[in-house]
């Protein structure tokens, strides 16, 4: 892949060139997780995740033609050095593969349509999104110089994956694999690849409420995380579970067999929490809160047949998974009985979406 997109690089003198990109990416929610990493940022096993829409990054890049790279970053109004020093970093070390960066000087203005103190990491929404809008400023590029390049979304994809791992999966509508299988054609370590048209309809109807039990910061980063995975005894065990979960669940996500679905949904929730807690440093990353939910939730599983189920990240909020035709009485359930362990009664409503949206013509 890396030999196609160099070869493909824009080089040469970038023209008398300004203007601005933007562009918003979704966040994603793993289904069958990314946990452990190996190589350049290359996962230990594949992933399948839900691609949001109401939890996004909104990226816009200005950039103006300079006698050398220029870089300034900002983040909801207010400069960011540590998220800003994480692009800049990102840039510098592919800049043979965007030598055009060395002409330009860049401003990025990021903002997320999700509160900060959600606990909701925006790695994979803002990375994606910042990719996107590079991706478009080398569209311009090429347009100028009249070799007209349209995004691809697997280089979008592969990008991504380079800026931060999941990142490579919000670039998809619906739904995306992101890892080597040999029961999925096409997939690949190197990006990820959307299982859009492999997907039961209902599938795309679900929604995905988030509840925010604690508005903390993670008390483990996921790049410590990923690496924990290295000492960790029980990985090899994990690996081989995560791709026998891939292979049923892609198979019940394109029969629709929601049983299948939860079974796996909620296995994979608890596998990543419990590889956490026996890490060496161990790490608990649920409270109380997100207990008790999830008792509730298979409680009333059980007593309605409702097919509604839980996941969780690297943190203590808990994802409520369910089809569109059982909103109305999930909802209520949330508001009745799970409000009351979320802070200040708060959830945030999200949907499956449909993925990168450009937001400047
Ligand atoms: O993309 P990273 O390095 O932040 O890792 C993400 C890890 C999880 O969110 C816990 C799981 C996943 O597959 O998204």
């Amino acid at each position: 892949m890396e030999n196609i997109w160099l070869n493909e690089a824009f080089r040469g003198e970038v023209p008398d060139f300004h203007g601005h990109v933007g562009w918003a990416c979704p966040s994603n929610i793993a289904l069958v997780k990314y946990w452990g990493k190996k190589g350049k940022q290359l996962p230990q096993n594949p992933s399948i995740s839900f691609t949001l829409s109401e939890c996004r990054s909104e990226t816009f890049v200005t950039f103006e033609k300079a006698d050398r790279f220029g870089f300034s970053f900002s983040f909801e109004g207010k400069e960011n050095p540590a998220f800003g020093a994480k692009i800049e970093k990102f840039l510098l070390e592919n800049q043979a593969f965007f030598p055009f960066i060395n002409q330009l000087n860049l401003k990025v203005e990021s903002r997320n349509t999700f509160p900060h103190s959600s606990g909701i990491a925006s790695s994979a929404s803002s990375m994606s999104a910042f990719v996107m809008c590079l991706l478009d400023l080398e569209r311009s590029l090429s347009l100028s110089k009249g070799q007209p390049l349209d995004i691809n979304s697997q280089k979008a994809s592969y990008f991504s994956r380079l800026a931060s791992g999941s990142a490579a999966r919000s670039v998809f509508p619906a739904m995306a694999l992101w890892g080597k299988t040999e029961v999925y054609e096409g997939s690949s370590d190197e990006y990820a690849v959307s299982l859009e048209n492999d997907i039961h309809p209902v599938f795309k109807t679900y929604h995905d409420s988030i509840l925010i039990v604690s508005g903390e910061t993670k008390s483990v980063s996921s790049r410590a995380g990923h690496a924990l995975m290295e000492g960790n005894p029980y990985a090899p065990a994990r690996y081989a579970q995560a791709n026998e979960n891939i292979v049923n669940l892609l198979s019940a996500l394109k029969s629709g067999d929601l049983d299948t679905f939860i079974n796996i949904t909620e296995s994979e929730a608890l596998q990543l929490h419990a590889l956490m807690m026996c890490s060496n440093p161990s790490f608990i990353l649920m409270k109380p809160n997100t207990l008790r939910i999830i008792e509730e939730v298979r409680n009333f599983r059980n007593e309605t047949h409702i097919p509604l189920c839980f996941t969780l990240d690297a943190g203590p909020n808990v994802h409520l998974l369910y089809p569109e035709s059982e909103a109305e009485k999930v909802e209520h359930f949330i508001k009745d009985n799970l409000a009351a362990y979320c802070v200040d009664n708060k959830w945030i409503a999200d949907h499956v979406g449909d993925g990168p949206k450009k937001l400047l013509q």
